[in-house]
Protein backbone atom coordinates (compact mmCIF):
# COMPACT_ATOMS: atom_id res chain seq x y z
CA UNK A 1 0.00 0.00 0.00
CA UNK A 2 2.85 2.54 0.97
CA UNK A 3 4.74 1.57 -2.17
CA UNK A 4 1.08 2.45 -3.92
CA UNK A 5 0.57 6.20 -2.93
CA UNK A 6 3.94 6.91 -2.81
CA UNK A 7 4.45 5.83 -6.59
CA UNK A 8 1.68 8.34 -7.26
CA UNK A 9 3.12 10.67 -5.90
CA UNK A 10 6.32 10.24 -7.79
CA UNK A 11 3.97 10.19 -10.89
CA UNK A 12 2.75 13.45 -9.87
CA UNK A 13 5.76 14.84 -9.28
CA UNK A 14 7.82 13.59 -12.31
CA UNK A 15 4.88 14.84 -14.53
CA UNK A 16 5.13 18.66 -12.88
CA UNK A 17 8.68 18.51 -13.40
CA UNK A 18 8.44 17.32 -16.68
CA UNK A 19 6.10 20.21 -17.69
CA UNK A 20 8.57 22.88 -15.83
CA UNK A 21 10.98 21.58 -18.18
CA UNK A 22 9.55 22.17 -21.56
CA UNK A 23 7.13 24.64 -20.54
CA UNK A 24 4.17 23.49 -20.41
CA UNK A 25 2.53 26.10 -21.28
CA UNK A 26 3.51 26.45 -24.72
CA UNK A 27 2.33 22.64 -25.39
CA UNK A 28 -0.64 21.97 -27.47
CA UNK A 29 -3.23 20.01 -26.38
CA UNK A 30 -2.35 16.89 -28.27
CA UNK A 31 1.12 17.21 -26.24
CA UNK A 32 -0.31 17.98 -23.04
CA UNK A 33 -2.69 14.35 -23.32
CA UNK A 34 0.89 12.96 -24.10
CA UNK A 35 2.96 14.06 -21.14
CA UNK A 36 -0.88 13.77 -18.84
CA UNK A 37 -0.62 9.60 -20.06
CA UNK A 38 2.92 8.81 -19.01
CA UNK A 39 3.05 6.03 -16.69
CA UNK A 40 5.19 5.32 -13.92
CA UNK A 41 6.70 1.52 -14.04
CA UNK A 42 8.61 0.05 -10.64
CA UNK A 43 8.95 1.76 -7.47
CA UNK A 44 10.70 5.00 -5.67
CA UNK A 45 14.24 3.17 -6.28
CA UNK A 46 14.04 1.99 -9.55
CA UNK A 47 11.33 2.76 -12.18
CA UNK A 48 10.85 3.31 -16.03
CA UNK A 49 9.03 6.14 -17.48
CA UNK A 50 6.76 5.14 -20.68
CA UNK A 51 5.16 7.11 -23.26
CA UNK A 52 1.93 6.40 -24.81
CA UNK A 53 4.35 6.32 -27.93
CA UNK A 54 6.16 3.58 -26.37
CA UNK A 55 9.31 5.66 -25.11
CA UNK A 56 10.79 4.01 -22.56
CA UNK A 57 13.07 6.37 -20.09
CA UNK A 58 15.12 4.20 -18.24
CA UNK A 59 17.19 7.10 -16.83
CA UNK A 60 15.63 6.83 -13.17
CA UNK A 61 15.54 10.76 -13.05
CA UNK A 62 12.31 12.65 -11.87
CA UNK A 63 13.47 15.93 -14.24
CA UNK A 64 14.30 15.19 -17.48
CA UNK A 65 18.05 15.73 -18.15
CA UNK A 66 20.13 17.21 -20.76
CA UNK A 67 22.48 14.57 -21.10
CA UNK A 68 20.33 11.28 -22.78
CA UNK A 69 20.95 9.21 -25.80
CA UNK A 70 17.44 8.26 -27.53
CA UNK A 71 18.23 4.83 -29.36
CA UNK A 72 15.83 2.78 -31.37
CA UNK A 73 15.60 -0.75 -30.60
CA UNK A 74 14.73 -3.68 -32.75
CA UNK A 75 12.59 -5.47 -30.53
CA UNK A 76 9.28 -4.93 -29.84
CA UNK A 77 9.98 -1.92 -27.47
CA UNK A 78 10.80 0.52 -29.88
CA UNK A 79 12.84 3.37 -28.51
CA UNK A 80 15.19 4.04 -24.63
CA UNK A 81 15.98 6.73 -23.56
CA UNK A 82 19.32 6.19 -21.31
CA UNK A 83 21.62 8.19 -19.30
CA UNK A 84 25.00 7.59 -20.29
CA UNK A 85 26.49 7.76 -16.38
CA UNK A 86 24.24 5.19 -15.53
CA UNK A 87 25.10 2.76 -18.53
CA UNK A 88 27.49 0.40 -19.09
CA UNK A 89 28.00 -2.35 -21.90
CA UNK A 90 29.08 -5.84 -20.79
CA UNK A 91 31.46 -7.49 -23.29
CA UNK A 92 31.92 -10.98 -22.61
CA UNK A 93 34.28 -14.03 -22.92
CA UNK A 94 35.69 -12.24 -26.30
CA UNK A 95 38.64 -14.50 -25.59
CA UNK A 96 41.29 -16.73 -27.01
CA UNK A 97 40.16 -19.50 -25.63
CA UNK A 98 36.75 -19.09 -27.03
CA UNK A 99 37.76 -17.08 -30.07
CA UNK A 100 41.05 -18.39 -31.30
CA UNK A 101 40.89 -20.44 -34.66
CA UNK A 102 43.63 -22.78 -33.53
CA UNK A 103 41.53 -23.38 -29.64
CA UNK A 104 37.65 -23.52 -31.36
CA UNK A 105 38.01 -23.53 -34.82
CA UNK A 106 34.13 -23.71 -34.76
CA UNK A 107 33.68 -19.71 -33.73
CA UNK A 108 33.49 -18.14 -37.18
CA UNK A 109 30.66 -16.31 -36.18
CA UNK A 110 32.49 -14.72 -32.92
CA UNK A 111 35.62 -14.16 -34.94
CA UNK A 112 33.29 -12.02 -37.11
CA UNK A 113 31.28 -9.39 -35.14
CA UNK A 114 35.39 -7.87 -33.99
CA UNK A 115 34.81 -5.13 -36.16
CA UNK A 116 31.66 -3.69 -35.54
CA UNK A 117 32.02 -4.48 -31.53
CA UNK A 118 35.31 -2.42 -32.28
CA UNK A 119 33.23 0.46 -34.04
CA UNK A 120 30.48 0.01 -31.31
CA UNK A 121 32.60 0.61 -28.40
CA UNK A 122 34.47 3.48 -29.83
CA UNK A 123 30.92 5.13 -30.04
CA UNK A 124 30.28 3.99 -26.23
CA UNK A 125 33.39 5.49 -25.49
CA UNK A 126 32.83 9.39 -26.80
CA UNK A 127 29.41 8.71 -25.42
CA UNK A 128 30.79 8.43 -22.10
CA UNK A 129 29.71 5.05 -21.34
CA UNK A 130 31.43 3.07 -19.66
CA UNK A 131 32.82 -0.54 -21.22
CA UNK A 132 32.71 -3.33 -18.83
CA UNK A 133 35.13 -6.07 -20.36
CA UNK A 134 33.70 -9.47 -18.28
CA UNK A 135 36.25 -12.53 -18.61
CA UNK A 136 36.90 -15.76 -17.35
CA UNK A 137 39.82 -15.24 -15.27
CA UNK A 138 40.84 -18.01 -12.51
CA UNK A 139 43.05 -17.96 -9.44
CA UNK A 140 44.05 -20.54 -7.21
CA UNK A 141 40.89 -20.18 -4.49
CA UNK A 142 38.27 -20.12 -7.86
CA UNK A 143 39.60 -23.27 -8.20
CA UNK A 144 39.58 -24.99 -4.76
CA UNK A 145 35.79 -24.04 -4.82
CA UNK A 146 34.91 -24.77 -8.79
CA UNK A 147 31.66 -27.26 -8.63
CA UNK A 148 32.07 -31.15 -10.19
CA UNK A 149 29.63 -29.70 -13.12
CA UNK A 150 32.20 -27.22 -14.45
CA UNK A 151 35.10 -29.34 -13.99
CA UNK A 152 33.29 -32.11 -15.36
CA UNK A 153 31.76 -29.66 -18.47
CA UNK A 154 35.20 -27.72 -19.21
CA UNK A 155 36.76 -30.64 -19.69
CA UNK A 156 37.99 -31.34 -23.27
CA UNK A 157 40.79 -33.18 -24.61
CA UNK A 158 44.40 -31.60 -25.17
CA UNK A 159 46.94 -31.52 -28.10
CA UNK A 160 48.56 -34.16 -25.87
CA UNK A 161 45.29 -36.91 -25.76
CA UNK A 162 44.98 -35.83 -22.18
CA UNK A 163 41.98 -34.32 -20.52
CA UNK A 164 42.00 -30.49 -19.44
CA UNK A 165 39.57 -29.08 -17.38
CA UNK A 166 40.13 -25.10 -15.25
CA UNK A 167 43.88 -24.82 -14.07
CA UNK A 168 45.44 -27.54 -16.61
CA UNK A 169 48.07 -26.64 -18.82
CA UNK A 170 46.94 -26.24 -21.78
CA UNK A 171 50.59 -26.72 -23.67
CA UNK A 172 51.99 -24.85 -26.68
CA UNK A 173 49.15 -23.41 -29.42
CA UNK A 174 50.58 -21.98 -32.71
CA UNK A 175 54.03 -21.74 -30.96
CA UNK A 176 52.59 -19.86 -28.10
CA UNK A 177 52.41 -20.91 -24.18
CA UNK A 178 49.16 -21.32 -24.29
CA UNK A 179 49.01 -21.09 -19.94
CA UNK A 180 46.69 -23.34 -17.84
CA UNK A 181 43.35 -23.28 -18.85
CA UNK A 182 41.49 -20.03 -18.19
CA UNK A 183 43.56 -18.69 -15.16
CA UNK A 184 43.95 -14.86 -14.88
CA UNK A 185 47.13 -14.01 -16.47
CA UNK A 186 47.15 -16.87 -19.07
CA UNK A 187 47.34 -16.56 -22.95
CA UNK A 188 44.00 -18.48 -23.50
CA UNK A 189 42.23 -16.28 -21.44
CA UNK A 190 43.69 -13.09 -22.43
CA UNK A 191 41.50 -11.13 -25.06
CA UNK A 192 41.42 -12.05 -28.67
CA UNK A 193 43.70 -10.70 -31.50
CA UNK A 194 42.98 -7.18 -32.47
CA UNK A 195 40.82 -6.92 -29.02
CA UNK A 196 43.43 -7.57 -26.94
CA UNK A 197 45.30 -4.01 -27.64
CA UNK A 198 42.22 -2.61 -27.96
CA UNK A 199 41.19 -3.55 -24.38
CA UNK A 200 44.31 -2.19 -23.10
CA UNK A 201 43.87 1.12 -24.29
CA UNK A 202 40.66 1.57 -22.99
CA UNK A 203 41.85 0.63 -19.46
CA UNK A 204 44.73 2.89 -19.61
CA UNK A 205 42.26 6.20 -20.99
CA UNK A 206 40.10 4.92 -18.28
CA UNK A 207 36.79 4.51 -20.15
CA UNK A 208 36.94 0.86 -19.41
CA UNK A 209 37.54 -1.74 -17.02
CA UNK A 210 37.73 -5.29 -16.44
CA UNK A 211 36.55 -8.19 -14.42
CA UNK A 212 37.01 -11.67 -14.06
CA UNK A 213 34.28 -13.98 -13.39
CA UNK A 214 34.30 -17.95 -12.47
CA UNK A 215 31.32 -19.15 -13.79
CA UNK A 216 29.14 -18.19 -17.09
CA UNK A 217 27.36 -15.15 -15.69
CA UNK A 218 29.40 -12.70 -14.19
CA UNK A 219 26.87 -10.99 -11.72
CA UNK A 220 25.88 -14.70 -9.71
CA UNK A 221 26.99 -13.65 -6.77
CA UNK A 222 26.38 -10.66 -4.88
CA UNK A 223 30.40 -10.69 -3.37
CA UNK A 224 31.84 -10.24 -6.99
CA UNK A 225 33.09 -7.14 -7.95
CA UNK A 226 31.52 -6.54 -11.17
CA UNK A 227 27.87 -6.51 -8.54
CA UNK A 228 29.91 -3.73 -6.30
CA UNK A 229 31.01 -1.68 -9.00
CA UNK A 230 27.31 -1.48 -10.64
CA UNK A 231 25.50 -0.59 -6.99
CA UNK A 232 28.45 2.08 -6.32
CA UNK A 233 28.69 3.50 -9.45
CA UNK A 234 24.34 3.76 -9.44
CA UNK A 235 24.66 1.54 -12.94
CA UNK A 236 21.25 0.49 -13.89
CA UNK A 237 21.19 -0.40 -17.92
CA UNK A 238 23.46 -2.74 -19.43
CA UNK A 239 24.17 -3.35 -23.02
CA UNK A 240 25.30 -7.12 -23.65
CA UNK A 241 27.44 -8.43 -26.43
CA UNK A 242 30.33 -10.77 -26.70
CA UNK A 243 30.16 -15.17 -26.41
CA UNK A 244 28.62 -17.19 -26.16
CA UNK A 245 24.88 -15.86 -26.53
CA UNK A 246 23.40 -18.29 -25.09
CA UNK A 247 25.98 -19.04 -22.37
CA UNK A 248 27.45 -16.81 -20.42
CA UNK A 249 25.95 -13.87 -22.54
CA UNK A 250 22.90 -15.32 -21.61
CA UNK A 251 23.53 -16.19 -17.88
CA UNK A 252 24.77 -12.72 -17.21
CA UNK A 253 22.05 -11.46 -18.83
CA UNK A 254 19.15 -13.10 -16.97
CA UNK A 255 21.14 -12.53 -13.80
CA UNK A 256 21.09 -8.75 -14.49
CA UNK A 257 17.46 -8.93 -14.78
CA UNK A 258 16.71 -10.47 -11.34
CA UNK A 259 19.11 -7.42 -9.82
CA UNK A 260 16.62 -5.46 -11.51
CA UNK A 261 18.96 -3.87 -14.00
CA UNK A 262 17.45 -2.76 -17.77
CA UNK A 263 18.97 -5.52 -20.25
CA UNK A 264 19.59 -4.54 -23.75
CA UNK A 265 20.99 -7.78 -26.16
CA UNK A 266 22.96 -5.98 -29.47
CA UNK A 267 22.03 -8.71 -31.92
CA UNK A 268 24.49 -8.56 -33.75
CA UNK A 269 27.37 -8.05 -31.61
CA UNK A 270 26.84 -11.41 -30.02
CA UNK A 271 27.83 -15.07 -30.84
CA UNK A 272 27.96 -18.71 -29.85
CA UNK A 273 28.75 -21.92 -31.23
CA UNK A 274 26.05 -23.08 -30.23
CA UNK A 275 23.38 -24.51 -32.45
CA UNK A 276 20.59 -21.53 -33.84
CA UNK A 277 17.49 -22.36 -31.28
CA UNK A 278 19.51 -21.38 -28.57
CA UNK A 279 20.68 -18.01 -30.13
CA UNK A 280 16.62 -18.12 -30.81
CA UNK A 281 15.85 -19.01 -27.65
CA UNK A 282 17.80 -15.99 -26.22
CA UNK A 283 16.32 -13.35 -28.70
CA UNK A 284 12.97 -14.39 -28.07
CA UNK A 285 13.49 -14.23 -23.93
CA UNK A 286 15.62 -11.09 -24.28
CA UNK A 287 12.59 -9.14 -25.69
CA UNK A 288 10.73 -9.85 -22.87
CA UNK A 289 13.19 -9.24 -20.17
CA UNK A 290 14.43 -6.42 -21.76
CA UNK A 291 15.55 -4.99 -25.09
CA UNK A 292 16.76 -5.64 -28.07
CA UNK A 293 18.84 -4.08 -30.94
CA UNK A 294 21.67 -3.91 -32.95
CA UNK A 295 24.86 -1.90 -34.20
CA UNK A 296 23.76 -0.08 -36.53
CA UNK A 297 20.78 1.13 -34.43
CA UNK A 298 23.70 2.16 -31.90
CA UNK A 299 25.98 3.93 -34.29
CA UNK A 300 23.19 5.93 -35.34
CA UNK A 301 22.10 6.72 -32.24
CA UNK A 302 25.14 7.65 -31.03
CA UNK A 303 27.02 10.08 -33.72
CA UNK A 304 23.54 12.20 -33.54
CA UNK A 305 24.30 13.01 -29.76
CA UNK A 306 28.46 12.87 -30.07
CA UNK A 307 28.01 15.95 -32.91
C1 LIG B 1 0.97 19.59 -31.62
O1 LIG B 1 2.39 19.48 -31.77
C2 LIG B 1 2.82 18.26 -32.39
C3 LIG B 1 4.32 18.18 -32.34
O2 LIG B 1 4.94 19.43 -32.38
C4 LIG B 1 2.26 18.25 -33.82
O3 LIG B 1 2.68 17.05 -34.45
C5 LIG B 1 0.76 18.29 -33.76
O4 LIG B 1 0.24 18.34 -35.06
C6 LIG B 1 0.28 19.53 -32.97
N1 LIG B 1 -1.18 19.41 -32.77
C7 LIG B 1 -1.99 20.44 -32.93
C8 LIG B 1 -3.44 20.17 -32.63
O5 LIG B 1 -1.61 21.54 -33.29
C1 LIG C 1 24.73 6.87 -6.31
O1 LIG C 1 23.47 7.18 -5.71
C2 LIG C 1 23.60 7.55 -4.34
C3 LIG C 1 22.19 7.67 -3.78
O2 LIG C 1 21.39 8.46 -4.61
C4 LIG C 1 24.44 8.83 -4.23
O3 LIG C 1 24.58 9.19 -2.88
C5 LIG C 1 25.82 8.58 -4.86
O4 LIG C 1 26.57 9.77 -4.87
C6 LIG C 1 25.68 8.05 -6.29
N1 LIG C 1 26.98 7.66 -6.79
C7 LIG C 1 27.47 8.04 -7.98
C8 LIG C 1 28.83 7.56 -8.34
O5 LIG C 1 26.82 8.73 -8.76
C1 LIG D 1 19.62 -3.35 -37.56
O1 LIG D 1 18.23 -3.24 -37.62
C2 LIG D 1 17.75 -2.37 -38.63
C3 LIG D 1 16.25 -2.24 -38.46
O2 LIG D 1 15.63 -3.50 -38.42
C4 LIG D 1 18.17 -2.93 -39.99
O3 LIG D 1 17.76 -2.04 -41.02
C5 LIG D 1 19.68 -3.08 -40.02
O4 LIG D 1 20.09 -3.70 -41.22
C6 LIG D 1 20.15 -3.93 -38.84
N1 LIG D 1 21.60 -3.94 -38.80
C7 LIG D 1 22.30 -5.07 -38.61
C8 LIG D 1 23.79 -4.91 -38.57
O5 LIG D 1 21.79 -6.15 -38.48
Amino acid sequence: MRTIISLRLLSVAIKCIYAANIQYHTLNNSQENEFDKVSIVGNTDNFWKISPTGIYDLTRKISMSSKTVTISMTGSRKRIIIDPQKTAVVVIDMQNYFLHPSIIPAAVEGRAIVPALTEVIRGFRLAGIQILWIEWGLGEKDLQRMPPSFIDGYSSVGTDNKLKTFGDNLGRIDGIDAGRKLMRGSWNAQAWSTLHNFQLSGLNEGTDMHFYKDRLSGLWSSESSLNKHLSERNITTLFFAGVNTDQCVWGTMSDAFSRGLDVILVNDLTATTSPSFATQMVKMNANLIGFVTNSTEILKSLSVDIN
